[in-house]
């Protein structure tokens, strides 16, 4: 190989306001792929990240969930930090904005910018909520649209005629936060200035070795065509009260989240190379920062965000560096928005996915690492979850190609030949055609061609199986004389899939991991592909490595999600009602009188004679059924009920009723008063709640 690259990678920082959803693991997968296909070449490589916790928003949820800001971002940290590791994305470090390291990296890049000249200050207007006391930016104004006179909408665009304006343009604002009207007051602001001559001449340069066309033209539309100078210069402050860094020799003045953001990028690579000099597979890191944030230094650079944050990474964020004395980055990679089933991810469908619900749903994060790599290009083009696809593409390529070609052969190699391989076929032609494939699919991989990695991955796995079904193993073992041969085409089986699992491991790393302890070889990298498995080896026994995705997680994921959004909803819009008074307290000793158990409805009739209950068959998982009457026939039609899990009290006195013996209750929510048609609803309980369960 070529001497190795000095690479240091990172991926945008979520905000610290929000939990991880699977928008943002198509970028968070993305890198991590290619980051670790990066590591297999034997590149010296270190991906950071960090949670972006600056800014109004995170003052004001810390405020109004009565925390500070810190409590705040030390909690949503151990979030996200929880969902990357489950998602497998190897940072080597995960940081926060809000470090020592960063307040350092700001200030002096600022004060660097300002002895050169790139800092321009001067007085803006602003609205000024005189009840909170706090400048506001747009999001924060909402009034009567000048144009179409809707009310209600925010300070810069209106949602129901599509107009732009400036916030002071609003009919009647008010501040979102205390409802109060907005004065207009002036400040001093700091600005980068992006206008001046040096800015554009560096940025008109610095765009030629963007890779994508798509930001080259972008670049380009920004930057305008020859003497057109189209840059303004970017607001870099905000005044107190702000949750962020303060400006040097600007008393009350913060830096704007998005300036020191990126520089969170440095501070995070900081941070990992003098603090916690250990990557995220505990190997020790020798190097030194200034060796790879300082001009001319023989590393590389490379950030992958979204699309919709290109300017401040092609704009501001090279401009900052260069005119603060640091590097510049070797590539902005950008990718496109995540759609689900076609659609904008959607809170009340349930495809608004959260990280976490993925992973209590006990869906397995590779499924998705492989459909996103499926799927993704080095474009900035928008991608689809097509979920029916997502389960048929994972079913079909996962388990039923590539595991399936370890779990064809491993039996007889382990029964009949000790799991050892027979060295000679390590040459057959399927193996040097398969070794061939490395290149191209290697080309794909650095270029984040994943589709098209994927694709001839999974070429070349049709081509081990179709020799499988050629060979037939299964008959060859039971044929006389034929030992040599099933030794032959199951170590070539067991060959193929090793090397297919190189191919595979950027994407699927825990499935790789399973694969090498199985065929008991140290994990491999991509100078391996050449290095067969041999007899001096003993194969483990098979064990299961990946399970099919059954439509029934679907459906659970999808359910979750809408839940979770109602909880959300009820924490922000508590009901106040007219309802029933809450009946005296009790203690605990007297609730666990109640048997409350998880009860399938077997069966469910109308009764003769009554038009207000309904006959139901219950199984409460005791080895035989209950019979119970209901009133609630006005609301349901018996078949609607059929199969339906709902809440039974188990141990209540039978009653003796007119149409029969009631052998229980089942619980159902209705008004304080029924006359009232709102109705009565029958329990019944979130996915996942099993027959006989007790209820506690
Ligand atoms: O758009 C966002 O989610 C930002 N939090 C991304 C910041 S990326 C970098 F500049 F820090
Ligand atoms: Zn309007």
């Amino acid at each position: 190989m070529n001497s190795p690259r000095k690479i240091l990678v990172t991926s945008a920082l979520p905000y610290a306001n929000g939990q991880i959803h699977i928008g943002h693991l198509v970028e968070y997968i993305q890198t991590d792929i290619w980051v670790r296909f990066m590591r297999a070449q034997g590149h010296e490589v270190y991906y950071v990240g960090a949670d972006d916790t600056h800014g109004t928003p995170v003052m004001l949820r810390a405020e109004k969930e009565g925390s500070t800001p810190k409590q705040l971002i030390d909690r949503v940290w151990a979030e996200h930090k929880r969902d990357f590791d489950a998602f497998q994305i190897s940072f080597d470090n995960y940081y926060s904005t809000d470090s020592d390291e960063n307040r350092e990296l700001c200030e002096t890049m600022y004060l660097n910018l300002h002895k050169n000249g790139l800092i321009a200050e001067r007085e803006i207007e602003q609205y000024y909520d005189p009840v909170k006391e706090m400048f506001l930016s747009d999001r924060f104004i909402k009034g009567e649209c000048p144009k179409c006179h809707a009310q209600d909408q925010y300070g810069d665009n209106c949602e129901v005629c599509g107009a732009t304006y400036s916030a002071t343009e609003l009919i009647k604002p008010y501040s979102t936060i205390s409802g109060a009207t907005p004065e207009i007051r002036t400040s001093m602001h700091y600005f980068l200035a992006m206008s001046d001559a040096r800015c554009e001449a560096f940025l008109r340069d610095w765009v030629q070795g963007l890779a994508q066309p798509e930001a080259t033209n972008k670049m380009r539309e920004w930057l305008g065509e020859g003497d057109e100078h189209k840059l303004a210069d970017k607001d870099i402050s905000r005044d107190a009260p702000y949750f962020g860094f303060e400006i040097p020799n600007a008393p009350n003045k913060y830096f704007y989240v998005w300036l020191d953001a990126p520089i969170g990028y440095y501070a995070s690579f900081k941070n990992l190379v003098e603090v916690k000099k250990t990557t995220f597979d505990g190997k020790a890191i020798q190097t030194n920062f200034n060796d790879w944030v300082k001009p001319d230094t023989a590393t590389e650079q490379y950030h992958f965000i979204g699309k919709d944050i290109l300017a401040f990474h092609t704009l501001t964020w090279p401009a900052t560096l260069k005119f603060s004395g640091y590097r510049t980055p070797t590539n902005v990679f950008a990718h496109g928005f995540l759609t689900v089933d076609g659609a904008k991810m959607s809170k009340s469908r349930g495809t608004f996915i959260t990280a976490e619900s993925y992973i209590q749903t006990k869906m397995n994060p590779e499924w998705l690492r492989y459909y996103f790599a499926a799927k993704l290009n080095a474009s900035m083009e928008d991608l689809d979850l097509n979920l029916d696809d997502f389960v048929a593409r994972v079913n079909s390529d996962l388990v039923g190609k590539y595991v399936n070609i370890a779990s064809r052969a491993s039996g007889f190699l382990s029964k009949r030949f000790a799991g050892k391989v027979n060295d000679a076929a390590m040459t057959d032609g399927l193996l040097v055609q398969l070794r061939a494939a490395q290149k191209t699919i290697a080309e794909f991989y650095e270029a984040r061609e994943y589709g098209k990695a994927m694709r001839e991955i999974m070429a070349q796995t049709d081509a081990v199986n179709v020799f499988i079904d050629e060979n037939k193993p299964w008959e060859l073992a039971r044929l006389e004389g034929k030992d040599d041969e099933l030794h032959r085409v199951c170590s070539i089986c067991l060959e193929a899939f090793r090397i297919l699992t190189i191919y595979l491991s950027p994407v699927l790393p825990v499935v790789a991991a399973q694969a090498y302890a199985f065929l008991n070889i140290p994990a491999q990298i991509w100078a391996d592909i050449d290095v067969p498995l041999s007899s001096a080896n003993t194969i483990n026994a098979y064990k299961h490595m990946l399970t099919r995705i059954e439509p029934t997680h679907i459906a659970a994921l999808l359910e979750a999600n809408k839940q979770s959004l109602q909880a959300t909803e009820n924490m922000v819009h508590v009901a106040l009602r007219d309802i029933e008074p809450i009946a005296p307290t009790i203690g605990i000793e007297d609730f666990v009188k109640v048997d409350l158990r998880i009860a399938k409805i077997l069966e469910c009739t109308t009764v003769e004679g009554s038009t207000k209950l309904l006959r139901l068959t219950l199984d409460a998982g005791e080895g035989k059924t209950r019979n119970v009457f209901s009133g609630i026939a006005s609301m349901y039609q018996p078949e609607d009920l059929v199969g339906k899990l709902t809440v039974l009290v188990a141990n209540l006195a039978p009653r003796k009723m007119k149409f029969g013996i009631s052998e229980g209750m089942v619980l159902a929510a209705s008004d304080k008063d029924s006359s009232d048609n709102k109705g009565i609803y029958i329990l019944e309980p979130i996915t996942g709640a099993e027959v006989g369960m007790r209820i506690s």
